[in-house]
C-alpha cells in the first residue's frame, strides 16, 4: 500500500483540537490542494472562504446557533440532530477548530455541490497527510438562505449569486484518529455482480 492510499484509509473526522492556530504554511497547502480538485467542465467555480479570526468565529458560532434554534425550513434527519446539538449552551459548530474553510459556488451551476465536495474532500485528505485534523460541518449549507449568515459573509467574500455547499473545520488534533466504522455491505457492484471490491 502506498502512502496516499494509507492516508486515505486513515482519515477520520476530528472533533477535538489543540488550542493553537493552524500554521500559515499548512493552511496554504490545504487551499492549494483545494484549487487542484476537479471541477465540472473545469469551471473552477468553487471558491473557499476562510475564517480564522477567533472573534469572527465566535460571532459566527453565535449566529449559527441562534439561526439553527429558530430554523423553520424543512428539516431532514441529520439536520434534526444538528439542531438538537445546538441546544447545548456550550455548542460550537466546529468543535473549536481554529479555522473554518467554507466552500461556496454559484447556485445556478448544477455542478456546484459536486465541485465543492471534491474540493473539501481533497482538503480533508491533504490534512491527514500533514497531521491536521478536519471535520465536515454542514451548518452553513443548511443555513445558506439565512440573511444573517449571508450578511456576515458579505464582508468575508461571499457573492450574492453563490450558496454554501459545505465546510470543514481544521486544526491540530487533540484526539488520536479513531477506528473507522465497519463498511456497510452492498455498496460495490462490478459488472452487475455485488462485490466486496476485492479481486480474487
Ligand atoms: C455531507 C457531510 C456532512 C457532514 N456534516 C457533519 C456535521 O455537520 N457535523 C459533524 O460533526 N460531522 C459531519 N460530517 C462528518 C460525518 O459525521 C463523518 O464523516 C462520518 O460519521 C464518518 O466518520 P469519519 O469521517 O470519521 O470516517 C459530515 C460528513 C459529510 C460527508
Amino acid at each position: 500500500m502506498n502512502e496516499v492510499i494509507r492516508t486515505i484509509l486513515k482519515r477520520r473526522s476530528i472533533r477535538s483540537y489543540r488550542d493553537e492556530p493552524l500554521g500559515n504554511k499548512d493552511l496554504e497547502t490545504l487551499l492549494l490542494c483545494a484549487l487542484y480538485a476537479p471541477t465540472g467542465g473545469n469551471s473552477q467555480g468553487s471558491r473557499f472562504l476562510v475564517v480564522r479570526d477567533p472573534k469572527l468565529l465566535t460571532e459566527l458560532n453565535t449566529i449559527i446557533r441562534e439561526e439553527l434554534l429558530s430554523f423553520t425550513g424543512e428539516i431532514s434527519g441529520m439536520q434534526g440532530q444538528g439542531i438538537r446539538r445546538a441546544q447545548a449552551p456550550a455548542y460550537h459548530f466546529l468543535y473549536h477548530a481554529p479555522t473554518l474553510i467554507a466552500a461556496v459556488a454559484p447556485r445556478a451551476d448544477k455542478n456546484s455541490m459536486a465541485n465543492c465536495a471534491a474540493g473539501l474532500a481533497t482538503i480533508m485528505l491533504a490534512a491527514v497527510s500533514l497531521g491536521i485534523g478536519t471535520c465536515w460541518s454542514n451548518q452553513l449549507r443548511w443555513l445558506t438562505d439565512s440573511r444573517r449568515i449571508r450578511t456576515f459573509f458579505g464582508s468575508l467574500g461571499l457573492r450574492e449569486d453563490e450558496d454554501f455547499y459545505g465546510a470543514v473545520g481544521a486544526g491540530y488534533p487533540a484526539a488520536v484518529l479513531g477506528r473507522a466504522a465497519e463498511r456497510r455491505p452492498g455498496r460495490i457492484v462490478i459488472d452487475g455482480v455485488p462485490s466486496d471490491g476485492k479481486e480474487r
